[in-house]
């Protein structure tokens, strides 16, 4: 894909920052297809006949980060996806636009996906702190039925993302492309302050 055809925002932040929730929120507002990179790991962990079934099955559990190749393909297939469908909806005017939650998680998938599928426009990072990101977490696990929202799974996933993910989003912002936005608040407070955020941009 060319950047001058697609639009692609990523959305980082800790396991937890609300991500997720708020990209439905941004989904509604500006027309975004959004791609959660943990989503499309899931699916393809569940997947009848994929051959990483096992491999992502444990590489989520540990919270450490699949082998970019998967993920990136993952990713290019589902924007490929997104584009083919396209033309009959009523938005297939403008160009399109899409959310990457949860990705670039490491350096590597960074500059892979920047060179090998599109570069992105910038990164909205929600900074949360990790006692918020826990208990939220720990409430998700009360009815997300997935196998990493346990106290042992978030302390590793908090690990990872101090390590490995962090650096990403201090590589976006030593290039001026990194939009900070606030994530403690309330759900509805965090989202006005997105959208305060984003209003310069040109989306
Ligand atoms: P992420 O995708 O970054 O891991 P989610 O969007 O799934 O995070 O949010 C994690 C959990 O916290 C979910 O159960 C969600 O409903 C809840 N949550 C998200 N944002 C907030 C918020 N601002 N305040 C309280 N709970 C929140
Ligand atoms: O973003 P989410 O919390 O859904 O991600 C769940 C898990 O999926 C991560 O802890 C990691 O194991 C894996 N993942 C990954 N690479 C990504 C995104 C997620 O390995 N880019
Ligand atoms: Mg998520």
């Amino acid at each position: 894909f060319s950047s001058s055809d697609v639009t692609v925002v990523f959305v980082l932040g800790g396991p937890g920052s609300g991500k997720g929730t708020q990209s439905a929120h941004l989904v509604k507002d500006y027309g975004f297809t959004h791609l959660s990179a943990g989503d499309l790991l899931r699916a393809e962990q569940n997947r009848p006949g994929s051959q990483y079934g096992d491999l992502i099955r444990s590489y989520i559990r540990d919270g450490k980060i699949v082998p970019m190749e998967i993920t990136v393909a993952l990713l290019s297939n589902a924007m490929a996806d997104a584009l083919a469908h396209r033309s009959s909806q009523p938005s297939g005017a403008s160009k399109p636009r899409f959310l990457i939650d949860g990705f670039p998680r490491k350096l590597d998938q960074a500059v892979f996906f920047e060179d090998t599928v599109c570069k992105s426009e910038f990164t909205l990072f929600l900074n949360c702190p990790e006692d918020v990101m826990e208990k939220r977490l720990l409430k998700r696990g009360e009815t997300s039925g997935r196998d990493d929202d346990n106290a042992e799974s978030i302390r590793k996933r908090f690990r990872v993302f101090v390590e490995t993910s962090m650096p990403v989003v201090d590589a976006f912002r030593k290039q001026g492309k990194v939009v900070s936005v606030e994530a403690t608040g309330e759900v509805d407070e965090v989202y006005a302050h997105i959208k305060e955020a984003i209003a310069v941009k040109d989306i």
